[in-house]
């Protein structure tokens, strides 16, 4: 796909038909449980396959583990690694573990797509109609998390979502034909949707009401537990982002809260909307309708 604009991951054209898609990310621990953090890193690390309308089939492991920690723990992350690469059709093929002082893990990731058949950022136009597939307050939430301010039940709940693959989604998008589409992750919502809206050359306009947030993301976010990317990303990302006049301080900040196995967000044409919202409800896909492409450059959230 070229360097010019940022891709989710790297493209690499086999023939007149088809292409490589591969990726790799990996990150030190967001939650305890070292079978769910093997889960989630792989979720993660498989999303932006997905996120290009690609199917993955070949994974690597990457880790880093502490010479003086229990070998298990490294077993039990690995195994959840494994089981949701399973549950994705990929086959996790070997790796590689160094020694460090933090746990870290992830997977390099290849997948196929059809050339027809790529979700870039580039791909929004004006009119095009916003879905996003997941809620967003997960930095928030294993934040709290880290600083044992969370409860089992929010522990549970962020798993789980970020324990879903992306695979459904992007499937979809692929057999609606759609064109552009990302996945959430680090650069949070706002960063992410200005990255499309810029490779684009459209604006985004994002109904703040429609925008799903985990219910305790909100408690959270109340105890001040964002983590330090949610800073980061406001500061890069502000200038070309309008709010309402008297947003909700929280709020904003959890529009810029750094994801992990965020939701695919999707540009969806207004004359395949309702077959796409149809579609996705038929197969207990779940999305969220957050905004729509209109001329223009940069976002703007509206109350
Ligand atoms: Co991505
Ligand atoms: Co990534």
């Amino acid at each position: 796909m070229g360097l010019s604009d940022p891709d989710d991951a790297a493209v690499w054209k086999l023939d007149e038909r088809s292409a490589l898609v591969i990726t790799t990310d990996f990150f030190t621990p967001v939650v305890d449980d070292p079978y769910a953090y093997g889960a989630i890193a792989a979720a993660n690390s498989l999303s932006d396959v997905y996120a290009m309308g690609g199917r993955p089939f070949l994974a690597l492991n990457i880790s880093a583990f502490p010479p003086d920690l229990p070998v298990e723990i490294l077993q039990e992350i690995v195994r959840g690694a494994a089981e949701k690469a399973r549950q994705a059709g990929v086959v996790i093929a070997g790796g590689h573990t160094v020694q460090d002082k933090e746990p870290k893990f992830g997977l390099v990731v290849i997948g196929m797509v059809g050339l027809d058949e790529i979700l870039t950022k580039r791909g929004a136009e004006p009119g095009d109609r916003l879905f996003l597939s997941k809620p967003i307050g997960y930095g928030v939430t294993t934040t709290a998390i880290k600083q044992q301010k969370a409860s089992p039940e929010d522990i549970a709940e962020v798993i789980s979502w970020m324990t879903i693959l992306n695979d459904q989604a992007s499937s979809l998008a692929v057999e609606m034909g759609l064109k552009g589409g990302t996945d959430v992750t680090g650069f949070s919502l706002l960063g992410h949707a200005l990255e499309m809206a810029r490779a684009s050359r459209g604006r985004f306009r994002l109904d703040s009401h429609r925008i799903p947030v985990l219910d305790c993301a909100w408690r959270y976010a109340e105890m001040g537990t964002f983590p330090g990317g949610a800073f980061d990303n406001k500061y890069y990302y502000q200038a070309d982002i309008r709010f309402p006049e008297g947003f909700h301080e929280l709020q904003e900040m959890l529009l810029f809260d750094p994801q992990t196995s965020g939701g695919l967000l999707l540009c969806v044409p207004e004359t395949k909307a309702d077959e796409f919202m149809h579609k996705a409800h038929d197969r207990k896909i779940p999305f969220w309708e957050i905004g729509e492409v209109i001329e223009g450059q940069g976002i703007e959230v509206i109350a």
